[in-house]
């Protein structure tokens, strides 16, 4: 059974689109540039589990950070339509269009900063939590800087610490009996968790905002087949259970997974001999049953 209402790929549920892109990256110091190039549109709709693949070093990342707005392409002149979808007010389902190509033509960097900041999260590779900070704090940090009520903001990463199996004390036994939040490892500082404890405080924190966009690059890579999958289940539930779905673009190396999670797989690859990565396959599959899924029937 298909989710009824996720992943129509119908015009008014499309939240991303960049139909081409050049982006060319320059080492100035070992005089190198690599280049990526989107050749292929890409169109990700409400509900969608997108998987990148692609082989170490073919501009993944490179991709992941034009899309996140967290760089702006180097040539606009090969950028085709570049657009996004956001709610007009918080609540509601109404959706506005923002052209992204024309804001950073603009140098509209103010509007840029708000949609990544509204709109986006990020759990990324070089792992960008603030280690003087407790896992509590910040998975706060979206929310504070969106303007949450200090209530609304306990409620939110109580319930994402619960999701994400970050209720437990560190040095408590499996089984004994429940501990408050002041001696969980909520209150612990980042630099005293285990890797995978770091990943899933990570995705909460990409998650905490309940942005429309969440970038998650290799988020599973420090946790076993049965963490990731639970993790994976959480990000994906939690993006498509809201009034408006958002999407998930994940980069992973893990085709399991990505055949698991992801109902559209977008492939890169190098360019042979040339120092440039291309996007050679999109491919669209149906959302998976439920069932196996993990999401609840209905
Ligand atoms: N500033 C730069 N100047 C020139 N080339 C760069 C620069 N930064 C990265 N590169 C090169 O660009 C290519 C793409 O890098 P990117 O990080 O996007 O790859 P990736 O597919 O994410 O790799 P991985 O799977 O290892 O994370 C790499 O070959 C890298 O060496
Ligand atoms: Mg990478």
């Amino acid at each position: 059974m298909i989710h009824p209402d996720v992943t129509r790929t119908t015009p008014e549920n499309v939240i991303l689109r960049l139909d081409s892109l050049k982006h060319t990256l320059v080492d100035r110091d070992k005089k190198q540039c690599f280049t990526v190039n989107v050749a292929k549109p890409l169109e990700f709709y409400a509900g969608d589990f997108i998987g990148l693949l692609g082989p170490s070093g073919c501009g993944k990342t490179t991709l992941l950070s034009i899309l996140g707005l967290l760089r702006k392409p180097t040539d606009l002149d090969y950028v085709g339509r570049f657009e996004l979808y956001v709610p007009s007010e918080p609540k509601g389902d109404a959706r506005e269009l923002v052209d992204i190509r024309d804001a950073w033509a603009r140098n509209d960097v103010r509007r840029i900063e708000s949609l990544r900041r509204t709109q986006m999260g990020f759990a990324l590779q070089s792992g960008e939590l603030v280690k003087s900070l407790t896992v509590n704090e910040n998975i706060q940090v979206p929310l504070r800087l969106n303007g949450w009520r200090s209530d609304d903001m306990r409620e939110r990463v109580q319930d994402l610490l619960g999701q994400f199996s970050l209720t437990r004390h560190r040095d408590q036994k499996p089984g004994a009996s429940e501990t408050t939040l002041s001696n969980t490892l909520a209150q612990s500082r980042i630099n005293r968790l285990s890797g995978g404890e770091y990943q899933r405080v990570s995705l909460a924190r990409a998650v905490s905002h309940k942005p429309s966009v969440v970038f998650v690059d290799e988020p599973t890579s420090a946790l076993n087949r049965e963490l990731a999958h639970n993790a994976l289940e959480v990000l994906r539930s939690l993006q498509r259970e809201r009034t408006m779905p958002g999407i998930t673009f994940m980069i992973t190396h893990d085709e399991e997974l990505a055949t698991r999670f992801c109902n559209l797989i977008v492939r890169m690859a190098p360019r042979r001999g040339e120092p440039e990565g291309d996007v050679v396959d999109v491919v669209r599959t149906e959302c998976q049953p439920m069932a196996e899924n993990g999401l609840e029937n209905s």
